[in-house]
Order: structure tokens, then C-alpha cells, then sequence
């Protein structure tokens, strides 16, 4: 097993670039997000869902359990792998085991607490979002939550996928894939910057450098 990699976006110019690589395994959107692109969430999301394999997280605007399971089932006519995202409510959490009885996938959000992620994990959630750059920018340390979260959900053998949201920078990524994470969600600038590092730039140069003083060249 890996750490899968969500784009965490609702533009799908941004997608299709990031999903070109080969590596993505899903996408996350919000209201926020989708507000961002000035698209029709329905035709983005569709754009999106023909754009990667995976999961691709579709968030509920209503903030009742029926009017969640309504927008998620209109939702999930739209492709295969929309995962529905509640937030987490008593209500979302309602929605949550309604939408999971159906065999839809459901993706819980905007969690803050491993007691929360405990109560998403009961109610059948596929995913959990911890949000670590909000903790974090609170004053809070984002990366405890993940880790206590996989130890509760280890002790009960719980399935849900911790799923790492609100990551802000290359080091989150790393810490969430040593705190045992299942996904990481990413903003398209920081799934750029994951191969960077300076010396590999450098030391590119110097081979190319020392290959074209010397006339070395690949002969077929
Ligand atoms: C997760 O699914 C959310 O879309 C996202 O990660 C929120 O991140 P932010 O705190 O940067 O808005």
C-alpha cells in the first residue's frame, strides 16, 4: 500500500495538468472551490469525474440529513466514482450511514477532533477529512490529529480512510505519510513542488554540463 494522492481542486485545467502525470489517484472539491472556477458545479464535476480514475469528492450544500441524501444522490448520477462529502454533523453523520447503505461512497469533512473521526468511522464514513493547515493556523497541531486518529482506528480495526486535508506544503505531505495516513489531498502548486529539491536541479546541470564538453552523446 501507498499514500494515495488527491488533488485537492475543482478546476479541471488544474486536474487534467496534475492528473497527466500518472500519479493522481483522486480528487477532493469544496463550495469554496468550486465558487473559485466560475463553472457549473455539475458540468466541472463531470469534466472532473471523466479526468481520473479514482474517487472524486462532490461536497453537499444542504445542511439537512434529507436534503444531504438528496444532493448526494444527484450527485452520484453523475459518474461512477463521485464520492459524496457531508460535513460533520449530527445531520451529515445521518446522511453518512443513509448514503453508505446505498453502496455510495461518502466522504466525511471539516474534522477537528479524534473523537469526531471516531463518530464518522461508526457511521460507515469511506473517508475522514482531517483538516491539518486549519488546526495548525489555529494555534493547534494538525499532525497529532492524524496520528491519534490512526491509532483509534487501528485499535478497532475501523476501514475508514484517513484522508489529510488542508495541507499547505511539502512537509505535510511527509508527515502524513509517517502519522500512517491513507490519502493526502493536495492543492496543485504543493503536488508540484513534491519532486523539487535544489540539488537535483544542480546536479541535473552538472551531468548535462560535463556530457556536452566531453561530446558524449547516446548513439542508436
Ligand atoms: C478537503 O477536502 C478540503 O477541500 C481542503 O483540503 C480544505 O483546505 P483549506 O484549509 O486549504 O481550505
Amino acid at each position: 500500500m501507498v499514500l494515495k494522492l488527491f488533488i485537492d481542486s475543482a478546476d479541471p485545467k488544474e486536474i487534467a495538468a496534475a492528473a497527466a502525470t500518472g500519479l493522481v489517484d483522486g480528487v477532493t472539491t469544496n463550495p469554496s472551490l468550486a465558487a473559485k472556477t466560475g463553472l457549473d458545479l455539475i458540468e466541472a464535476l463531470t469534466q472532473i469525474c471523466a479526468l481520473v480514475q479514482g474517487p472524486v469528492s462532490a461536497e453537499v450544500l444542504a445542511t439537512d440529513t434529507a436534503g444531504m441524501i438528496a444532493e448526494g444522490r444527484r450527485y452520484a448520477k453523475i459518474a461512477k466514482n463521485i464520492a459524496i462529502k457531508v460535513p460533520l454533523t449530527w445531520d451529515g453523520l445521518k446522511a453518512c450511514r443513509s448514503l453508505r447503505s446505498e453502496g455510495l461512497m461518502v466522504n466525511v469533512t471539516l474534522c477537528f477532533s479524534p473523537v469526531q473521526a471516531m463518530m464518522a468511522a461508526k457511521a460507515g464514513a469511506t473517508f475522514i477529512s482531517p483538516f491539518i493547515g486549519r488546526l495548525d493556523d489555529a494555534g493547534e497541531d494538525g499532525m497529532s490529529l492524524i496520528r491519534d486518529i490512526r491509532a483509534i482506528y487501528d485499535n478497532y480495526g475501523f476501514e475508514t480512510q484517513i484522508l489529510a486535508a488542508s495541507i499547505r506544503n511539502v512537509p505535510h505531505v511527509r508527515e502524513s505519510a509517517l502519522a500512517g495516513a491513507d490519502v493526502a489531498t493536495l492543492p496543485p502548486a504543493v503536488f508540484r513542488q513534491l519532486l523539487y529539491h535544489p540539488l537535483t536541479d544542480k546536479g541535473l546541470d552538472a551531468f548535462l554540463a560535463d556530457a556536452r564538453k566531453a561530446g558524449v552523446k547516446v548513439r542508436e
